[in-house]
């Protein structure tokens, strides 16, 4: 069956039809993934009812995967998922929803701010795909904002300003945001800031967008508090309403996502109830922006 992309809600986001993630993908299924990856930046398949192995083969048939590894507050003891995926729900090693105050779960609310995936590692993620499992009784969106039309909708002026400004991003810059301060100094280690241009170009289309995320906390050459109180601004800039996509889960739902040029937050949902979704993501391509050793 040919694979068909409709758009929905803003002209970033599609929904996919004739992809069947239980079978190999033809090589013609994943060029079409990937030109509708570049068309729009966030691609839907419903009613995919896959297991783990199924997932990971999907993944593997669109690139390199990112492995998951000390980017949460979990201990490797206490993983519920092999590293091949990011265990992104609520869920401890029992298959249990954290306590309301296990840090874990606290520390993965950062997630509900606007973000990039693994902006905060050397080479950030390109795709992310997120597949639902269980999902609780209401709320747990997930919100997408569009990234490359948010670069051009600024003034030529602002375009100039940023063109080559280069950020540092770190889990702890985005946690300190909402309070969270329980790291230990072995975490504060893991979790140091990397560098990251603020302006990407896409290596598919040749466009630019905007690349941030909560996890942002200053820009090279600035002070501080100039730097966040601009980062701010570009944030509140890049998601108003009419740049956004709003997903609301079903079981069996796979979203995927370019985070070159996308920004996504999760939204809030019953604590005691299980959001089993589980993420694997494509590696990046490499650095966007020279580190300092
Ligand atoms: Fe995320």
């Amino acid at each position: 069956m040919p694979v068909v992309t409709r758009q929905i809600g803003p002209c970033f986001a599609a929904e996919v039809e004739g992809i069947d993630m239980r079978k190999p993908l033809a090589p013609d299924e994943v060029a079409a993934i990937h030109a509708g990856m570049d068309m729009y930046a966030v691609l839907v398949f419903h009613d995919q009812h896959i297991d783990d192995e199924q997932q990971l083969a999907f993944t593997r048939s669109l690139g390199e995967i990112e492995h998951s590894t000390g980017a949460s507050l979990r201990a490797p003891a206490e993983y519920r998922l092999p590293t091949t995926f990011a265990d992104v729900s609520n869920l401890d090693q029992h298959n249990k929803p954290f306590a309301r105050d296990d840090r874990r779960r606290l520390f993965a609310i950062g997630n509900r701010l606007w973000h990039s995936d693994s902006s905060f590692k050397v080479i950030p993620a390109k795709y992310s795909l997120l597949h639902a499992r269980s999902i609780p009784s209401k709320g747990g969106n997930t919100e997408f904002a569009d990234m490359r039309t948010a670069y051009d909708a600024l003034d030529d002026e602002t375009r100039a300003e940023i063109e080559d400004l280069v950020c540092e991003h770190s889990q702890i810059l985005s946690r300190q945001q909402l309070g969270f301060f329980d790291l230990t100094d072995e975490e504060r280690a893991r979790f140091k800031p990397v560098r990251q241009r603020l302006v990407r170009t896409h290596p598919s289309t040749g466009r630019k967008s905007l690349y941030l995320a909560s996890h942002a906390g200053s820009i090279l050459g600035w002070p501080v508090p100039e730097a966040r109180a601009f980062l701010r601004d570009l944030v509140e800039h890049a998601t108003q309403r009419h740049f956004v996509y709003a997903h609301t889960w079903r079981v069996g739902d796979l979203v995927m996502w370019d985070n070159r040029r996308t920004m996504h937050r999760a939204r809030p949902f019953p604590a005691h109830e299980p959001r089993d979704v589980r993420r694997t993501t494509l590696v990046g391509d490499g650095p966007t922006a020279a580190q300092v050793d």
